[in-house]
Order: C-alpha cells, then sequence, then structure tokens
C-alpha cells in the first residue's frame, strides 16, 4: 500500500510509541476498578432515566424491557470486539485509533469524525436532560427561570443557560487532571446507582401485575402527522404505514434506548491513561456493560409494573412513577440522583472527545496545535477547552430528541467499523500479543456488524439523512486537509525514497511495549 493511499496504515507500535511522547503523553494513573467505575459513569444516564418512559409509552409498552435486552445483547457483541482492540492498541482515541492500526487513515479519520457526532452531540444532549431535572428540582421550591435562559418551549425559544454552564464547569474539571475527575466520577456514581437500586427494590412493592397486560401492546397505525421522515428505515423500505408497538415496536424501542448503553466504548479511549491496559480495559469495558444491562431491565420491569405504560411520564419517568403512587419522598431523592448522575455522563462524554480530537491532532488529522499537553496537568487542555466552548453552545441553543437519534446511529457504525478491525486485525497482524481474544472470530465480529446494522435501520429516515449528510462534510474535510497533513505523509516527505509502505519505514520496538509503571 502506498503512503499516498487513504488507507495507509499506523503501526501498532507506532501507535504505542506516540504515547511515550512527553509533549504528547497523558499521564497513567487508571486501573480496573477506576475503569470499571468509569463506565457505569458515563453509561447510565439520559436513557435510563429518560428514555425508558418515552419508549415504553410511545413505541414496546411494558415489552421496552426487551428492547434493553436486544440493545444489551447488540452491545455485548460490540464489547467483545471493543475488548480485543483496546487491549492490543493500548493508546488514545477508541475506534479511531483501532481503524488506524487495522483498516487505514480514511476509515479512522470517518471514525473519528463519527466519534466526534457521538462525544460532543451526546454530552450536549445529556446536558440538557440535566438542565431539566434541575429545573424540576427547582420547581419544588417554587422557583421558575425565565424562558430566555431555561432552553424555552416549543414555540418559544429560549438559550439553555444551566445546560451551557454545567458544560463550562466540567471542561475547567477536565483541565485540571484526570485523576480528579476519576475520583469525583466515583462518588456521583455511587450516589446514581444507589438511586437506581431505589427504583428497583422500593418500587417493587408498588407494582400491579395488571400493568403488564398486555405485555407487548398490539401494533398501531398512529396515522396523521408521519411524514415518512420519522418512520423507521426498514419500515419505509418495506413500504409498510408508520407504526408503533407489536413485535417490531420492540426493535424500534431497542434502537432509541441504545442511548441508554452508550459510554462502554468510551472506557476504552481512556486506554493511554490506564495502569495496565492489557488486563484492565477487558474488565472496565465488559464489566460495567454487564452491570449497566441487569439494572435497566430490572428498572424497566418495574416502572411499568408501577404505572400503566400509556401513563408514563415523559420528561422524569422513574420519579414520576413513585409520585403516581403517592410517594414523593422517594421522587424528591430519585431526582437529586438523576441530576447527580446526568453531572457525571456529561463530564465523561466530555472526556472521550477530547481524547479522541487529541489522538486525530496528534496524527496530524486535525491541527497539531490541539494536542499538546499541560505542562503541570498533563491533560490535553486545548482540545479540551475548544470543544468545551462548542458543547456548551450546542447545549445552548439545540433541543434534544432528535440529537439523541443521530448519537445512537453515529455509535452504531462506530462498532461495525471496530468489528471489522476486529477480523483485519487478525489476518494482518496476527503475531501482535493480545491479553484478550475475541471468542468465535470471525463469526462474532460479523453477528456483531450484522446486530449494530439492523439497530441502525430501525432508526428513523430522517436521520439517516443527517447521519449522511455529516459523513459527507467529512469526507470533504478528509481530502482537502488531513490528507496532506497527516503525520503519515510527513513521514513520506520527509524521508523521500525509502520504501512506500510506512509500516516498514518505521524502526520496530524492541519487544513488547514498556508499560512504565
Ligand atoms: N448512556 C448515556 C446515557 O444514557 C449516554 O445518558
Amino acid at each position: 500500500m502506498t503512503t499516498s493511499s487513504p488507507f495507509r496504515t499506523k503501526t501498532v507500535e507506532q501507535s504505542i510509541r506516540d504515547t511515550e511522547d512527553p509533549e504528547h503523553g497523558l499521564k497513567r494513573a487508571l486501573s480496573a476498578l477506576d475503569l470499571t467505575v468509569f463506565g457505569v459513569g458515563v453509561i447510565i444516564g439520559t436513557g435510563i432515566f429518560v428514555l425508558t418512559g418515552t419508549v415504553a409509552r410511545d413505541t414496546a409498552g411494558p415489552a421496552v424491557a426487551l428492547s434493553f435486552v436486544v440493545s444489551g445483547i447488540v452491545c455485548a457483541l460490540a464489547a467483545l470486539c471493543y475488548a480485543e482492540f483496546a487491549s492490543t492498541v493500548p493508546v488514545a482515541g477508541s475506534a479511531y485509533t483501532f481503524a488506524y492500526t487495522s483498516i487505514g487513515e480514511l476509515p479512522a479519520w470517518i471514525i473519528g469524525w463519527d466519534l466526534i457526532l457521538e462525544l460532543a452531540l451526546g454530552a450536549a444532549v445529556v446536558a440538557v436532560g440535566w438542565s431539566g431535572y434541575v429545573q424540576s428540582l427547582l420547581a419544588s421550591a417554587d422557583i421558575t427561570l425565565p424562558n430566555a435562559i431555561n432552553g424555552g418551549t416549543d414555540d418559544d425559544w429560549g438559550f439553555n443557560l444551566p445546560a451551557a454552564l454545567l458544560v463550562l464547569l466540567l471542561t475547567l474539571i477536565l483541565v485540571y487532571g484526570v485523576k480528579l475527575s476519576s475520583r469525583f466520577t466515583a462518588v456521583i456514581v455511587f450516589i446514581k446507582v444507589a438511586v437506581v437500586l431505589i427504583v428497583i427494590f422500593a418500587g417493587l412493592f408498588f407494582i400491579k401485575g395488571s400493568n403488564y397486560s398486555p405485555f407487548i401492546p398490539p401494533k398501531q397505525n398512529p396515522g396523521g402527522e408521519d411524514d415518512g421522515l420519522k418512520q423507521p428505515l426498514i419500515e419505509w423500505m418495506s413500504g409498510f404505514e408508520p407504526s408503533s408497538f407489536g413485535v417490531m415496536g420492540i426493535f424500534f424501542g431497542a434502537a432509541t434506548v441504545f442511548f441508554a448503553y452508550i459510554g462502554f466504548d468510551i472506557v476504552a479511549s481512556a486506554a493511554e491513561e490506564t495502569k495496565k491496559p492489557q488486563r484492565d480495559l477487558p474488565i472496565g469495558i465488559l464489566g460495567s456493560l454487564a452491570i449497566c444491562t441487569v439494572l435497566y431491565v430490572a428498572v424497566s420491569i418495574v416502572v411499568t409494573g408501577m404505572q400503566k405504560y400509556t401513563e408514563l411520564s415523559i420528561s422524569a419517568p422513574l420519579s414520576d412513577a413513585f409520585k403516581a403512587v403517592g410517594h414523593g419522598g422517594w421522587a424528591w431523592v430519585i431526582n437529586v440522583g438523576a441530576v447527580a448522575g446526568l453531572t457525571s455522563v456529561t463530564m465523561i462524554m466530555l472526556l472521550g472527545q477530547s481524547r479522541v480530537f487529541f489522538a486525530m491532532s496528534r496524527d496530524g488529522l486535525i491541527p497539531r496545535f490541539f494536542s499538546e499537553t499541560h505542562p503541570t496537568y498533563r491533560t490535553p487542555y486545548r482540545s479540551t477547552i475548544a470543544l468545551g466552548f462548542v458543547v456548551a453552545f450546542v447545549a445552548g441553543i439545540i433541543p434534544l430528541k432528535e440529537l439523541a437519534e443521530l448519537v445512537n446511529i453515529g455509535t452504531l457504525f462506530a462498532f461495525v467499523v471496530v468489528s471489522i478491525g476486529v477480523i483485519v486485525l487478525r489476518r494482518t497482524r496476527p503475531d501482535l500479543p493480545r491479553s484478550f481474544r475475541t471468542p468465535w472470530v470471525p463469526y462474532l465480529p460479523i453477528a456483531s456488524v450484522l446486530a449494530c446494522l439492523w439497530l441502525m435501520i430501525n432508526l428513523p429516515v430522517e436521520t439517516w439523512w443527517r447521519f449522511l449528510v455529516w459523513m459527507a462534510l467529512g469526507f470533504v474535510i478528509y481530502f482537502l486537509y488531513s490528507r496532506k497533513r497527516s503525520r503519515l505523509s510527513i513521514v513520506e516527505t520527509d524521508l523521500p525514497g525509502i520504501s512506500p509502505v510506512v509500516n516498514e519505514q518505521l524502526p520496530p520496538l524492541p519487544g513488547d511495549r514498556d508499560d512504565k509503571n
């Protein structure tokens, strides 16, 4: 493969060596436990606190629990692929780096571009959700923010000042250092998990069997306002009328509640800051995913048992279910926990985003200015600050719902590329030590690709359009800027006449990587 090829790759050794450059490297401070806490910290959020109610009410009924099972299975397949990649290529950047070492620069760029969609937009979505819960708490103290700064309503636009301020505050904390962030996160994760357990165990006493009937509501054709853009791609392709509920409702719901699982992949993006990535990353990724799946299924079974699915609230279904059974005290506790929980999700998404941006900048695909680390805190402060302002702005001006669907499609696409990458890297670099090996390659990665594609086609047509526009923009930027500025093409310019295969121009590392800790 020639150095100008969009499919040129970085070697795994080169990726690892990049992390050892003192000006462009991050501090190794996280353990397996930190990573699991980190994972649970980002995974549990708007998905379970908000989308459970929306999906049960409008799409799947009590069978939303099955939607969580379907989504959980898709994520488990992808996680098994992520874990192999993350433990083989332990450097910043997540799926972006994995793609760079296995499939090539252009796919890596596409993935990095895609992760920006997932993480920056995801952070904005969760910050807006946080703002809603904060305002609900303020309302119980009879404080109402004016429309101009509370995010407004459908008819009366307003800037979402609380969401924007949250993002800016968290940006400051992240610039200060990852260790502080993970301690801060640990406390919040504890509160969040405690609140989820309260919902499950306190809620058990209020379940009424009749609320589960029908468990899978019969298919309905709402008709009316739907213009075809809102219906899932698969339904549109099959020429069916827009519908909800029924068996397909479980899958449509799964494509939406998928947002609830986003985040386990971000654990992989902290690889460069992990003490023993080869061992700790698989534990962190699979462990946090397993914990969350069990909690989600339990919460959705309890909540749809407490209140008829048709009556669930859309903005705060967990606490409102307690209000509905006359326990406002528990509702208050749950609201406070949700505020804390959404804070941690926003923060970790910002962290993951800045690391992907950092990795892309270090490779020259984005200006190198962004990848210098802070002389004292060793954090990628420039990318963190730049993105913090962008996300704060987006959180301030853009409404939540449709953005969440866009985040889902981008993330699923990243999973598709990572799963393909596992197969490719097994063939191109069978020699690399892998502390975690995905079982049944290539069958399991292929199943992961198909499962992710299945969820993707269960997303609305308009989401697909937005996604395609975003990706097309990414292509234009890659071919006009990144391709020429990439460090791989600079290697070519600096070393004329040397083998056109980039991988061979770089001196091999003496033996395996050196874990400096
Ligand atoms: N999984 C995260 C949430 O549900 C993104 O908020």
